[in-house]
């Protein structure tokens, strides 16, 4: 985003440095992501410091420095979750979306999305429903007791097709 964008949406919020954290909301809102220029911007219309408007950006996990996929599924590797069988589901939405780990990875947060920029696969610590672990949300949505066999269901909701099916059985043995 442009200074100019930038200074529209400072001027919104009277800004000063406590309002960053809107500043940055709202650009994410509408790039998808917060750009590297995007925080230079920032950092040269409020004043402060570029290293520590990237350690506000990158101690909140809902900041993204990369852009993501339409569709943002996560999967709670929490503890009830991750004893409940995080770690497979984590591999069969792998599979099933064609991401392989390490293929994107920002500032030590997993993340990894699909060419088509469709899905964007990451993992968090705790959605506060262990009761239903093994859990995932889906764009804020969260699906409970999931497993390999309920992944392409929950994935159709979000346009995930025929085509990739086809696609995912065909890469496996
Ligand atoms: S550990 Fe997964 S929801 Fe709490």
């Amino acid at each position: 985003m442009d200074k100019q964008g930038i200074i529209k949406i400072v001027e919104k919020y009277k800004c000063d440095a406590g309002k960053l954290l809107n500043v940055l909301e709202d650009i994410q809102k509408e790039e998808g992501y917060l750009s590297e220029v995007s925080l230079k911007n920032v950092s040269s219309v409020l004043g402060i410091p570029l290293t520590k408007i990237y350690s506000v950006a990158t101690f909140y996990s809902f900041f993204n420095l990369k852009p993501v996929g339409a569709h943002i599924v996560t999967v709670c590797m929490g503890t009830a979750c991750h004893v409940k069988g995080a770690f497979q589901v984590l591999e069969a939405l792998e599979d099933l979306l064609g991401v392989k780990p390490g293929e994107t990875t920002e500032d030590g947060k997993f993340m990894l999305t699909t060419k088509d920029r469709k899905f964007t696969v990451n993992t968090a610590r705790c959605f506060g429903a262990c009761s239903m672990a093994p859990v995932i949300m889906v764009d804020g949505k969260i699906y409970g007791y999931v497993n390999a066999k309920k992944l392409p269901l929950i994935l159709k909701e979000y346009g995930w097709g025929v085509k990739n099916e086809k696609d995912s059985s065909d890469r496996r043995p």
